[in-house]
């Protein structure tokens, strides 16, 4: 690597940009955690790593908007930079709550669950979002899971964005009257759990 300093540390993962082949890369490499115990770290950070490389590929296969993946190593992957922002440092369009919804069905539907889907980690570049951080993510056919990443993206957005962002979720989805309905049982679940505690 030429520039060695990395533009993002985060609590997974460090993340370094690069210029090669006239292109500008994202390096995300999973650093050694010295609180952890070194096997287990180098588990965690080979099993993340892969994970994250598998559910990319799955995804941009089916047509989701996801950084292209140019290159794998054991701990470190090697990808298209997108050139934008966080969805979360600035007020969206409604329009950009329809695509999320729409990539969110797509991902679904390929059989993705994201693990970890809030507004920090998707890219909004011209107006698109980019789906980013498949770490934690899992191929499964599990509605609990998938009513998982409903659920998490629905406390950081408004009432409004978020039944645009279901508006095309369910369009772009089959079975996703059955993830909007465990949604639903599962808050109900919280409401009745903080009903009986409090
Ligand atoms: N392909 C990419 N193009 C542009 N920026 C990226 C890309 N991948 C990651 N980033 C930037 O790096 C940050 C961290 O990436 P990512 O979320 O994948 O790692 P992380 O270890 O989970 O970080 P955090 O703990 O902060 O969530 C992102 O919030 C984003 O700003
Ligand atoms: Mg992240």
């Amino acid at each position: 690597m030429i520039n060695m300093k990395p533009i993002h540390k985060g609590a997974e993962a460090d993340i370094f940009l690069e210029k090669a082949f006239g292109r500008t890369l994202a390096v995300k490499a999973r650093n050694p955690k010295r609180y952890r115990v070194e096997s287990l770290d180098r588990s965690l950070r080979k099993t993340r790593t892969k994970r994250e490389a598998k559910a990319m590929y799955l995804a941009s296969r089916a047509g989701i908007n996801v950084p292209a993946l140019y290159a794998i190593g054991r701990f470190s992957m090697c990808m298209e930079w997108i050139e934008g922002k966080l969805m979360k440092d600035s007020r969206q369009k409604q329009s950009v709550y329809v695509d999320l919804g729409e990539q969110l069905g797509l991902l679904h539907k390929a059989g993705i669950a994201h693990g970890d889907f809030t507004t920090a980690n998707v890219l909004i570049k011209e107006g698109k979002p980019y789906l980013i951080d498949f770490g934690l993510s899992e191929i499964t056919t599990s509605i609990e899971e998938k009513a998982i990443d409903l659920i998490l993206m629905k406390r950081s957005i408004s009432k409004r964005d978020f039944s645009a962002m279901t508006g095309s979720y369910v369009k772009a989805y089959p079975d996703a009257r059955k993830v909007l309905d465990r949604l639903s049982e599962i808050e109900e679940r919280g409401r009745y759990k903080t009903r009986t505690l409090g």
